[in-house]
């Protein structure tokens, strides 16, 4: 069986950009994968974190992978930090990696603009993501297309490694979704829906309020044609709302053309926002029976465990192509 790795930040609010780019496709491929969950909290501490805030969000993303419908039994879900291997791991791939490259990722350039102080980790988390991938012997990786970049990256630093040091690395392959790899910020079309966005009219996130995001869809800006028509180019915020509706309801796009032609906005945004809101619902009721349950707890530490197995394996035959310690008998 083929294997998936991928990874999501526990920082602050997970929004619908991440369930559509990411958390939907882990769910419908976990039938078909040995599948590997990870909740990435040493990529979080790259930027200022708040220790409270960070431990509450590792929990609560660990119950929304579980609410959005993964199943335990068949894909491993845990935490980054606890699995050393990691760090082991992508200590190693920053020595593979060239600081130029890494100068070049247009994450770093975009989180590091105009900030005086950045930690060295913003420029070397992208070692540390093709870490998590590589000790897996991952085949794909599903995500979103703001990932593409870095893991071209990471197939460029696992053929570097095969064939400076050991053939070990699987050169694994991006899957990126066809609708929604992009969801735009509702408050700005042309820039990607994010959770750090100070505004909070921007993102929906999956545990907002029926009535918040009937009001922030409301208020998402769109143009003043009145035709409901999908052009990403002309018509960014209508063809960002026809993505989510199109996803989260199972309608084709053509089809929700059809629908609302000559109508206006009106109607289609509020059924947008009742696809929306219709397709939390049994998230959140499932978050709130898990987020504080012993169960969570339980079902982290098997991930940990499995994890641990596996990544453990693959440290060791690292350290052996990199000649690091000592050959034991
Ligand atoms: P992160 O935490 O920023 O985002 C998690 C996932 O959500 C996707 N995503 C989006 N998709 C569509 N539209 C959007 N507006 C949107 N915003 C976010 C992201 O593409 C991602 O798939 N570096 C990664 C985490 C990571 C990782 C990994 C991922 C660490 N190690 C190994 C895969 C494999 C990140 O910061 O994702």
């Amino acid at each position: 069986m083929k294997t998936i790795f991928s990874g999501i930040q526990p920082t602050g609010n997970v929004t619908l950009g991440n369930y559509i780019g990411a958390m939907k496709q882990f769910v419908d491929l976990q039938n078909d994968y040995d599948c590997y969950f990870c909740i990435v909290d040493q990529h979080a501490i790259t930027q200022p974190q708040d220790r409270l805030q960070l431990r509450k969000s590792i929990k609560s993303l660990a119950a929304l992978y579980l609410a959005v419908g993964l199943d335990p039994e068949k894909a491993t879900l845990f935490i980054q930090s606890e699995v050393p291997a990691h760090a082991q791991a992508g200590w190693m791939m920053q020595c593979v990696a060239y600081i130029g490259e890494l100068e070049r990722m247009t994450q770093f350039k975009d989180k590091s603009a105009g900030k005086e102080a950045v930690s060295a980790g913003l420029l070397t988390y992208p070692p540390l993501m093709a870490a998590d991938i590589l000790l897996y012997k991952t085949d794909l990786v599903p995500v979103g297309e703001d990932q593409k970049q870095h893991l071209e990256l990471t197939r460029d630093l696992a053929e570097r490694f095969n064939k400076k040091y050991n053939d070990i690395f699987t050169v694994p392959e991006v899957r990126i979704p066809k609708i929604g790899a992009r969801i735009m910020s509702l408050a700005d079309p042309t820039k990607k829906m994010s959770k750090s966005d100070p505004n909070q009219k921007a993102f929906i996130t999956l545990l907002d309020d029926p009535k918040v995001i009937e009001k922030k869809i409301k208020s998402a800006v769109t143009d003043s044609e009145g035709i409901v028509k999908f052009d990403k180019e002309n018509k960014p915020g209508v063809s960002n709302l026809l993505s989510i509706f199109s996803i989260l309801s199972g309608i084709s796009i053509e089809d929700l053309e059809k629908k609302y032609e000559g109508k206006g906005y009106g109607d289609f945004k509020a059924d947008t926002a009742a696809a929306v809101i219709n397709a939390l619902q049994p998230i959140q009721e499932k978050y709130y029976s898990l987020v504080e349950s012993d169960e969570l707890d339980e079902i982290l530490d098997r991930g940990a465990e499995r994890a641990n197995a596996q990544a453990g394996k693959m440290i060791k035959k690292m350290e052996s192509a990199m000649g690091l310690g000592r050959k034991r008998k």
